[in-house]
């Protein structure tokens, strides 16, 4: 299997990175939403938009994907991004094993433990629980896409700021489902933190960090 990444809007005459020669196979993608999105501007300029209108117009005919690969185009954390999956390839192991994005975590690969959490339009999920051609049209973040080591999202910030991590495993989920949260209620209170981030697991139990973290953020109620 192949993947590619492109920014999606690469500056002029900017070397445009590429893992592989882009595939030719069938698509997991809608021509509409293709040409919608400014994936465009970035795969004409690193010369794929022939490959991509190919994948996009196989895509429109009726049928049904797989079971071998397929191409599909992403959108994570601002940028495009093609691969060639099985459809069965849920989007951590695209993220994880495709596409070089390793903040997510695979622990439980089951749904049940959260550090795996991403969002997918700004609404948490577990990666495991997703196919990966599933989230083709959707933004995609995770928590490389929160911010960098040298300009940390608030809530990165806060987690350092209060030690809400020991072995860290489980901490990109945490953050990410902070980060969600926070965007949801701007000052949680202590139910709200406790019921958003239920679904995310830490078997160091850093969940006073964790929480600290969240007021740091939130306005300090709900520690
Ligand atoms: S790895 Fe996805 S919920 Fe545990
Ligand atoms: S810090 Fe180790 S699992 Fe949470």
């Amino acid at each position: 299997m192949a993947e590619t990444r492109v920014p999606k809007v690469p500056p002029p005459g900017e070397a445009v990175r590429s893992a592989s020669p882009e595939p030719e196979r069938g698509s997991g993608f809608s021509r509409r939403q293709f040409l919608r999105g400014s994936a465009a501007a970035g795969a004409a300029g690193a010369g794929l938009l022939p490959g991509f209108l190919k994948a996009a117009e196989a895509q429109d005919e009726p049928g049904v994907a797989g079971p071998g690969p397929v191409d599909m185009a992403f959108s994570i954390n601002g940028e495009a991004y093609v691969a060639t999956l099985e459809p069965r390839v849920t989007l951590l192991d695209a993220l994880r094993n495709h596409l070089d994005l390793t903040g997510a975590k695979k622990v439980c690969d089951r749904g049940t433990c959260g550090a795996c959490t991403v969002l997918m339009n700004g609404q948490p999920v577990y990666a495991c629980s997703v196919l990966a051609i599933e989230a083709q049209g959707a933004e995609v973040t995770t928590v490389e896409g929160l911010g960098s080591p040298e300009n940390m999202h608030p809530i990165q910030q806060a987690f350092v700021d209060n030690d809400g991590q020991q072995c860290g495993f489980c901490t990109p989920g945490f953050v990410v489902a902070s980060a969600a949260l926070l965007a949801r209620h701007a000052n949680p209170d202590q139910d709200t933190v406790h019921k958003e981030l239920g679904g995310n697991l830490c078997r160091c139990g850093t969940y006073a960090g964790v929480r600290a973290a969240v007021a740091q953020v939130g306005g300090g109620t709900n520690a």
